[in-house]
């Protein structure tokens, strides 16, 4: 992190105002992040807008600040669509998405004329019944859809699933009834078409299907007015070296998306604006996880690290890769290399910060650093057994807390529990 190194020195003295367990938020590497992608597709092609996936990481600082960037708010819940008011987002530029919406978000959202890309045809009711009790209003409504974008024969999809839940199906018709629903009130407009897909591989050859089947139906449908096409989220973002892994730069995505948006829309008069939601690629390097090593302990043939963290600070959904990570020794004292589990606090066996970690035995009142935290931790991790951990941001050589460690009172909030 720029002007700051993280030694023993300086995280003793960090324990000793927040806690022996904290996270750190990098500003500079959200700014370079969001530069960074920006850079690949403005370069590329001339109408291109961020929406900065909420739900990823909705830490207030983190989306203000991006915000300033210039980043939209992409959101999927009343909850989020809320927050981003009260960080002072202008609601025209929050992209509400999710499969879950009350006539009251659909109307709320229509009434501030932010961009809403529909999930399922009971929205669409919603959305008819607003634009029948307001016809004065030119209502803009986008459209999430759903089609198979599996290559050779094999599903690009999250933990293999065949299908996706999501969006109104291209393939059975329905498209064609909603555009046909959507056509019957005068004062609708079809603004957008969206489609996001959770891939395994966040492989570019998903984005070209993505954003070519977009452009193939905006062109079938002869949809000429669109404001958008939103590809979604779901791409890499830059990985530490260690975990060497090569994949997809931002670049390499900007190509061939932008290749295909310029190549369709070349003879419209008014290409429409591509936007493209960013979650993990934005946020995962921004944040640091520090935890200090409580007690080393060896059972039968297998050590154990215990540290004042949990998996759940770090990857709540408890995949088994082990993260980058640094130990940060109190003593330079040469200790035998060998292997060991980092554990954490809760009563759960599974809770494992790492797996069959060879190194040199961190010793009691070490600190290991878990790095590339920052995207779908916070936002998970319960409070379960413990109060929440304190983040502190790191900008410019200065640090200051932007979440505050939880105490019992804000656990067991009065004004939510009854005693
Ligand atoms: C609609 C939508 N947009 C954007 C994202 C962000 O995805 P990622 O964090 O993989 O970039 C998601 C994640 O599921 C999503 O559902």
């Amino acid at each position: 992190m720029k002007n700051f190194m993280f030694d023993y020195k300086i995280i003793s003295e960090l324990e000793m105002m927040w806690g022996s367990s904290f996270y750190i938020l990098n500003v500079n590497k959200l700014r370079e992040n969001y530069k960074k992608i920006a850079d690949a597709f403005n370069s590329r092609y001339e109408n291109f807008i961020i929406g900065y996936s909420y739900k990823t990481n909705y830490l207030p600082y983190l989306c203000k600040e991006l915000s300033k960037l210039g980043a939209y708010a992409e959101v999927v819940s009343r909850l989020e669509y809320d927050l981003a008011i009260k960080l002072g987002e202008d609601p025209k530029r929050i992209i509400f998405n999710g499969p879950l919406k009350s006539k009251d978000d659909i109307n709320l959202a229509l009434k501030n004329e932010s961009i809403i890309n529909i999930d399922s045809f009971y929205e669409l009711e919603f959305v008819k019944e607003y634009a029948l009790n307001n016809p004065n209003q030119q209502i803009k409504v986008g459209l999430r859809l759903n089609f198979d974008i599996s290559h050779n024969g094999t599903s690009a999809l999250q933990e293999g699933y065949e299908v996706s839940r999501f969006g109104i199906c291209v393939e059975n018709g329905n498209l064609q009834d909603a555009l046909n629903k959507l056509a019957a009130l005068e004062n609708i407009q079809l603004a957008g078409l969206h489609g996001h897909f959770s891939t395994r591989n966040r492989e570019v050859e998903s984005y070209r299907r993505i954003t070519q089947t977009l452009c193939d139906i905006a062109k079938e449908n002869r949809l000429d007015n669109l404001d958008y096409i939103d590809i979604g989220g779901g791409i890499y973002g830059e990985l530490p070296l260690s975990f060497q892994k090569s994949v997809p730069t931002f670049d390499d995505y900007a190509e061939v998306i932008c290749q295909i948006m310029n190549h369709e829309f070349s003879n419209f008069e008014k290409k429409p604006t591509l936007i493209v939601e960013p979650g993990m690629a934005m946020v995962a390097n921004t944040f640091i996880f520090i935890a200090k090593v409580i007690e080393t302990k060896t059972i039968r043939n297998q050590t154990f690290v215990l540290v004042d963290g949990s998996v759940h600070n770090i990857k709540p959904t408890m995949h088994k890769h082990n993260l980058p990570m640094k130990i940060i020794r109190k003593s330079e004292t040469a200790h035998a290399i060998q292997v060991f589990h980092i554990v954490g606090y809760t009563c759960m066996e599974k809770d494992y910060l790492a797996h069959e970690i060879q190194a040199e035995l961190p010793q009691k009142n070490d600190y290991i650093i878990f790095e590339n935290v920052g995207a779908y931790t916070i936002v998970f991790n319960p409070p379960f057994i413990k109060e929440r951990p304190c983040i502190v941001a790191a900008e410019e050589g200065e640090l200051f807390i932007v979440r505050k460690k939880e105490s019992i009172e804000q656990f067991f909030d009065e004004k939510v529990y009854c005693f």
